[in-house]
């Protein structure tokens, strides 16, 4: 596996002075210490991040991926990420990294050490896991009560349903939950019995001829992954649809996936101990369309 490359942003967000001495990012060495051990990304989860797959050297959705951060901060009342240095500090990590067919690049802000106000960046390109297994065989699925209504993000805001934070421990320990039964992974399910998506993942079901996925205003994120599926699907002149969807729907599909950024379109083969079945050649157009996109 080759080196990972890091990159922190000095002039990351309007607002937030940097040293006169500071550029816009600088390389710096990810073997050695960096973080205070004060920041608040260590001490509470608190700050945002993003992860976008990138392809033959070309960050995929990535205007999407920098939408979705300054939506996340605005959510955080973190200051706007200044989106231009940000692009181009992705820019410069992916070219210092050797070529790969598939890479990840992970940036990151954080509300700072805590009591300063500054917040600290960083952009971190590396070799993520490979998904062509999943891809190919399917994937055994679980759902899980998240305990929230679907409603949440309209109902109380501060629960930061709908951004992506770096407090993500809930969303490991459903993987954790999700072995313990045997599956690979979770759709988590409202507390009033609406679907909703992975804790990495969105989720797309195949159901009376439509591909549909759950509206993102039901604090989940709106998935770049699944964005450019839809767009993929409509252009081989199929249906999409956003919309409420009620968990009983998941037991009448013809297809259901899971989508994210470097894992594309992973068929669900099974949900809750039930067959499910895969649609094998609408799968494979998704990932050959997900996996030769252009921007
Ligand atoms: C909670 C959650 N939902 C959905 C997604 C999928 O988003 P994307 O397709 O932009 O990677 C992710 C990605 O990590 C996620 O963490």
């Amino acid at each position: 596996m080759s080196a990972p490359i890091l990159f922190f942003v000095d002039d990351l967000a309007e607002g937030v002075s940097t040293a006169a001495s500071a550029g816009r990012f600088h390389q710096a060495d990810p073997a050695a210490p960096q973080i205070n051990v004060m920041d608040l990304s260590v001490t509470r989860g608190d700050g945002i991040f993003e992860t976008a797959g990138v392809q033959h050297g070309k960050p995929m959705a990535i205007e999407a991926h920098l939408a979705r951060f300054a939506h996340s901060a605005a959510l955080l009342d973190l200051p706007a990420p200044k989106l231009d240095v940000w692009a181009a500090a992705i820019e410069a990590a992916i070219t210092a990294h050797s070529p790969a067919a598939m890479l990840s690049a992970k940036f990151i802000m954080t509300r700072g050490i805590e009591g300063t106000g500054v917040p600290v960046g960083w952009v971190y390109v590396f070799e993520g896991d490979e998904h062509e297994r999943e891809r190919e065989n399917g994937i055994s699925v679980v759902t899980l009560d998240r305990g929230y209504r679907h409603d949440v993000a309209k109902t109380s805001p501060w629960l930061l349903q709908g951004a992506k934070t770096l407090s993500y421990a809930v969303n490991k320990a459903v993987l954790r939950e999700a072995a313990r039964r045997g599956a690979d992974d979770v759709i988590f399910i409202s507390s009033d019995g609406f679907v909703l998506e992975g804790p990495t993942s969105s989720v797309i079901l195949l159901i009376d001829g439509r591909f549909v996925t759950p509206s993102t205003d039901q604090g989940i994120l709106a998935g770049t992954t699944q964005a450019d599926a839809f767009a993929a699907l409509e252009s081989l002149g199929h249906e999409t649809e956003y919309r409420e969807v009620v968990a009983d729907e998941l037991g009448r599909v013809d297809g259901l996936w899971m989508l994210s950024s470097t894992r594309c379109a992973a068929p669900v083969r099974e949900l809750d101990g039930q067959a499910v079945p895969i649609a094998r050649e609408i799968t494979d157009q998704l990932n050959d369309a997900l996996l030769t996109r252009t921007k």
